[in-house]
């Protein structure tokens, strides 16, 4: 098939090499035409396993291409919107300037027949919005929800091989052709069992909402009881483990630590409150809240630890934060927690040196008052204390004796639980993990 990918930033330029990797001949289109540059000439301007080498397949291949021309879009028979939804500044509610902007030149663009298939993260009632509008210009076209659920990290494979597909669409024989062409789309994914739902707008925009909000409120969950749990000398970690092993639980997102980050947790549950104060439902969401401020919580939280590790003051003293990225396997450092703390320590007197396999290039132009260092051992060298904030595998895999001899003085506060505290404190190490004694 003809796809458009409308939004080339992590969504998009995923999304676009997916679809070609599925056999469908795509175009990539995006406003910034340094990222265009970079995309056509096989370069992902982000961290993302595996993607590199995909692009260079598909590029090689004849079937993707990429442009800034909105007008390129013609001749596509699906469109998919991959356009970014951020917070919008100084309230809580999503900015839609994007989508809205990404539609409205789009209509001018599509063809009789044309399937337009939104992956944007949006308030509910955005598709309906968009569906009327797309009803007064282009009678024939049709308007179809499907919200992405990759993970940065495993993108790729999110992207060809889901947990599930949903598809909002209207009712009717619209609805039954934009189903049809969508699971023309994915046919491959579709035909190895990957499972998908039919719902209406408003269920598939909700899906995701509620799907991001409840990982949020899992981790939340969990540094909730890291909290009880640094108060009574128990131990979160064998606590998650023990409740995991119920499956109605499950263990995965139960791993207490400095909180959630990035482009999407955060933001998404704070637009899904406002979004829900809108609507007269507010109350229905007031949890979330709670869920935002524990998680909050923690990164003061970690503040305080190093304090304590340090002694009782920060002032003066050398502090290495290894790790900058929200989570490890990617260079964003989007409301990342680590880097937060960072910031916090630097503020209250320390001299903060941050260190990162993949993202100081970011962390330097959110953070510039901290310093960077990429090797690994200059970065620890006559540290007073480590701070293990993302947990990369060289980090998770660091020698505690190793470590010893480059240090000023031991101290390691585990933000992520990942490391075997026995092994550091045999070693000599005053070692701190998070919600255990
Ligand atoms: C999240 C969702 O997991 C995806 O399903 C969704 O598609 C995506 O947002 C999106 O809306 O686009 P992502 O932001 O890539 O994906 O990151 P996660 O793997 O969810 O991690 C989010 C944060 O939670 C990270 O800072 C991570 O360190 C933290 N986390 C995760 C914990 O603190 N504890 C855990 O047990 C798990």
């Amino acid at each position: 098939m003809r796809v458009s990918v409308i939004g080339c930033g992590y969504l998009g330029a995923v999304h676009a090499a997916c679809m070609a990797k599925l056999g469908h001949e795509v175009v990539g289109i995006d406003v910034d035409p340094w990222k265009i540059g970079e995309l056509q000439a096989g370069r992902v301007p982000f961290f993302e396993p595996g993607l590199p080498e995909l692009l260079e397949e598909v590029l090689a291949a004849g079937r993707l291409k990429f442009s800034t021309e909105m007008a390129d879009a013609q001749g596509a028979q699906v469109h998919f919107l991959c356009v970014g939804t951020p917070q919008r500044k100084g309230e809580y509610a999503a900015d839609l300037r994007h989508v809205d902007g990404a539609f409205a030149a789009l209509l001018d663009s599509l063809e009789p027949g044309n399937v337009v298939v939104g992956k944007s993260t949006v308030p509910v009632g955005t598709a309906a919005r968009l569906a009327e509008d797309l009803a007064g210009r282009h009678p024939d076209a049709v308007l179809a929800w499907n919200p992405e659920f990759l993970r940065e990290g495993f993108a790729v494979k999110d992207t060809l091989a889901p947990d599930r597909f949903v598809y909002g669409v209207p009712d009717g024989g619209p609805g039954e052709r934009a189903t049809a062409v969508l699971d023309e789309v994915y046919s491959a994914p579709l035909a190895l069992g990957t499972r998908r739902l039919v719902t209406d707008y408003a269920t598939a925009e909700l899906v995701k909402s509620a799907a991001n909000s409840f990982l949020a409120t899992k981790i939340s969950f969990i540094n909730a009881m890291a909290e009880v749990c640094e108060v009574t000398g128990a131990d979160v970690t064998v606590l998650a483990d023990a409740i995991g092993m119920d499956e109605r639980i499950g263990r995965r997102f139960l791993n207490a630590g400095i909180g959630f980050g990035g482009g999407c947790l955060p933001k998404d549950i704070r637009a899904f409150m406002a979004r829900a104060g809108e609507l007269g439902a507010d109350q229905a969401l007031t949890f979330l809240r709670e869920v935002d401020d524990i998680n909050v919580r923690r990164r003061m939280r970690a503040v305080e630890l190093t304090r304590t590790l340090l002694d009782g003051s920060l002032l003066g003293k050398r502090i290495t934060v290894l790790g900058a990225a929200f989570k490890p396997d990617s260079d964003d450092v989007r409301d990342s927690p680590a880097l937060n703390i960072a910031a916090q320590l630097q503020l209250q007197g320390a001299a903060v040196t941050v260190t990162d396999p993949q993202a100081i290039d970011g962390a330097q132009v959110r953070f510039p008052e901290l310093t960077y260092e990429r090797d690994l051992d200059e970065a620890i060298t006559e540290a007073d204390a480590l701070l293990l904030l993302t947990e990369w595998d060289e980090y998770k895999g660091l020698a505690p004796e190793h470590a010893a001899r480059l240090v000023r003085t031991r101290n390691i506060l585990d933000g992520r639980n990942v490391l075997d505290s026995r092994a550091w404190r045999a070693a000599g190490w005053n070692y701190k993990g998070v919600g255990r004694s």
